[in-house]
């Protein structure tokens, strides 16, 4: 696949807005052309976690000429329809009201309308769903989306390699959704498990 294809990069209501920034900040590193769309719950999750403006964040990144915006209402956009090329899609953070439309393939926005035309046309779609605890419902809703084969990364940290600071968590679950896109190779080597020898 060309890595030149644009990737589509949703962002929903969930906390952990710095994960979205991590992954859209890695993907411009990567020269990626950018699809982007934030809900409107999105924008206020942003605004409270990161505590400025979401749209002060889109004109930094649009300064790499990698990234279109799109309106969440827009429906005839370019990317909801799947005779445009893309290479996949990424919902950075994922909230249970959207794991759950994806599960039932209820498209009433553009980011749920771009993941449902992303599994009609068969391409890589990774979710990072944020909620804790998690309830039955929204466990069987993974469940049904991993059933279908869409990637789940949930926010997890690598306790195993002694993370000091949240900047170092979030880095790796980027790393990690990059991973499972098919975009980023591997992991950076100080996130590779190392092995230990058994005593
Ligand atoms: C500060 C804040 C944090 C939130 N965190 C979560 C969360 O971690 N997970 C979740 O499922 N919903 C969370 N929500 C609720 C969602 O934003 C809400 O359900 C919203 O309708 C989701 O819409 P969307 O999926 O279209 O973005 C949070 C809301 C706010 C204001």
């Amino acid at each position: 696949m060309s890595k030149r294809l644009p990737v589509v990069v949703g962002v929903s209501g969930a906390s952990g807005a710095a994960l979205a920034d991590r992954v859209i900040e890695r993907l411009i590193a990567l020269e990626h052309p950018i699809e982007l769309i934030a809900t409107s719950s999105a924008r206020i999750v942003w605004r409270q976690e990161q505590g400025y403006p979401w749209a002060e964040a889109v004109a930094r990144w649009q300064a790499s000429g990698l990234i279109t915006e799109h309106n969440p209402n827009n429906q005839a956009a370019t990317i909801a329809s799947g005779s445009y090329p893309v290479y996949g899609m990424l919902i950075v953070p994922c909230s249970m009201g959207t794991v759950a439309a994806l599960a039932a393939g209820f498209a009433n926005n553009l980011l749920l309308r771009v993941a449902d035309v992303t599994q009609k046309e068969g391409r890589r779609l990774v979710v990072v769903p944020r909620e804790t605890p998690l309830s039955s419902v929204h466990l069987e809703n993974m469940l049904r989306l991993s059933q279908r084969g869409v990637r789940l990364v949930p926010p997890m940290p690598n306790f195993y390699a002694r993370p000091t600071t949240v900047a170092e968590v979030v880095d790796f679950v980027a790393a990690r959704a990059l991973v499972g896109l098919g975009l980023s190779p591997e992991l950076d080597r100080n996130q590779q498990w190392a092995g230990l020898e058994l005593e």
